[in-house]
């Protein structure tokens, strides 16, 4: 039988309701309450109306958001890649070619070990605020490995993805064709049962834009619907790729033409922008205010991988979003919660609204500013997943 909580005396509520609040999209409300039953919210409101419950918890005059939500990692790997970091930072650039690396140790490693480094990185992620999570396959690239990542994923979250499509597996360097066809072959029908999402890396030294078509369109017909790695390193053709089939989400954006922003304004295909990954490659920063200012939906994610950029840290995501791409602190949450949730076409995640799954976070801080304006501080001092307080 479930009980009702309300969590009280909130400074600053983000609900992403303008109808709800303040009529801005964060839909702010001041002096909050949120009532929680089950796994739902199912009242939310100024303090002073909130209906009786059975528990009552103070949140002591601190904001309170919904959880975040990382719609863009790869968190089934094993190693690291500290070494060719280290070659970058000392003024190497970052290319595709480095996924061998954690491609070798991926398939070395046992199934106990692939998912105590998913667990590990999963904890580390909620114990910073992210309520939900989207993660990809891509570091197998044989029909076992890779079905064996979506599988491991799926006992974690609902959000898995298929990128057997991340590099042209090196088994098959002389020969990119016939691993495409193992793509959209035998490695898709072992892959689709485990999965909600296709993926394909578009861009030099991986996928080119008819490669990438055929592999999310043979997705499509089996089920799974697209999100694409595009433009992250160079200008190409993902970003019109991802509109033209309807993905959810175009992931990366960095090199965009007029035409590309175009495309993602008059389409429902949101762009993720991954500022963690520019920040670990050094990297051209991701435009998101020439994006907001021409109606693109804009989703934040970490991009968790040990590559180009190994954070989980949403918070983190947001204060290099507001600092380096032009994004204001309302701007910002906004992506990294409905957003991400509009990334992953869900309603029912990112806002705290009655009938949305209880997923809060709560700071150590009077408003949701401060993820921002308090860079590398630990503020996320309480988080409920689904209903049930987890830190
Ligand atoms: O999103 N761009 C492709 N995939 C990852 C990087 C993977 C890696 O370097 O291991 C990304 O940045
Ligand atoms: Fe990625």
């Amino acid at each position: 039988m479930s009980s009702s909580t309300v969590i009280t005396n909130i400074a600053t509520l983000v609900t992403n309701d303008p109808s709800l609040g303040d009529n801005s999209p964060l839909g702010l409300v001041q002096d909050a309450a949120v009532v929680i039953d089950g796994d739902r919210v199912v009242w939310t409101g100024e303090s002073s109306k909130a209906p009786a419950t059975d528990n009552r918890v103070d949140a002591g005059g601190r904001a309170v958001l919904p959880g975040f939500v990382d719609s863009h990692s790869h968190l089934v790997f094993a190693g690291d890649r500290t070494q060719e970091f280290n070659a970058r930072m000392s003024g190497r650039s970052y290319t595709a070619g480095g996924i061998r690396t954690t491609v070798a140790a991926t398939r070395a490693a046992s199934d106990a070990e692939l998912e105590a480094n998913l667990t590990r990185y999963l904890d580390e992620a909620l114990r910073q605020g992210t309520t939900t999570f989207e993660t990809k396959s891509g570091y197998g690239l044989t029909v076992e490995d890779e079905s064996r990542a979506l599988r491991l994923a799926a006992r974690h979250t609902d959000e898995v993805t298929y990128l057997g499509a991340h590099i042209v597996s090196p088994d098959y360097a002389d020969d990119p064709a016939a691993y495409v066809a193992l793509v959209t072959g035998e490695m898709l029908d072992a892959c689709a049962p485990h999965a909600r999402w296709i993926d394909v890396f578009c861009e030099k030294g991986a996928f080119d834009g008819d490669q990438a078509r055929a592999i999310l369109t043979a997705g499509k017909a089996k089920g799974l619907h697209p999100r694409i790695h595009a433009n992250q390193l160079s200008h190409g053709p993902g970003v019109q790729l991802a509109v033209e089939l309807d993905a959810a989400s175009a992931d990366h954006c960095t090199h965009l033409t007029d035409a590309d922003v175009d495309a993602l304004a008059n389409s429902a295909t949101v762009a993720t922008l991954l500022p963690g990954a520019e920040f670990s490659t050094r990297a051209e920063w991701p435009d998101a205010r020439r994006l907001l200012d021409a109606g693109v939906t804009v989703a934040l994610s970490t991009d968790c991988n040990p590559g180009s950029s190994f954070t989980s840290s949403l918070p983190f995501c947001i204060a290099l979003a507001v600092r380096d791409m032009r994004m204001t602190p309302d701007e910002a949450v906004w992506s990294a919660t409905a957003g991400g949730a509009a990334a992953l076409r869900r309603t029912d995640i990112g806002r705290l609204t009655p009938g949305a799954l209880a997923d809060l976070t709560l700071l150590d801080a009077p408003s949701h500013v401060h993820l921002a304006y308090r860079p590398g501080v630990p503020l996320v001092s309480g988080v409920w997943r689904r209903g049930v307080r987890v830190v």
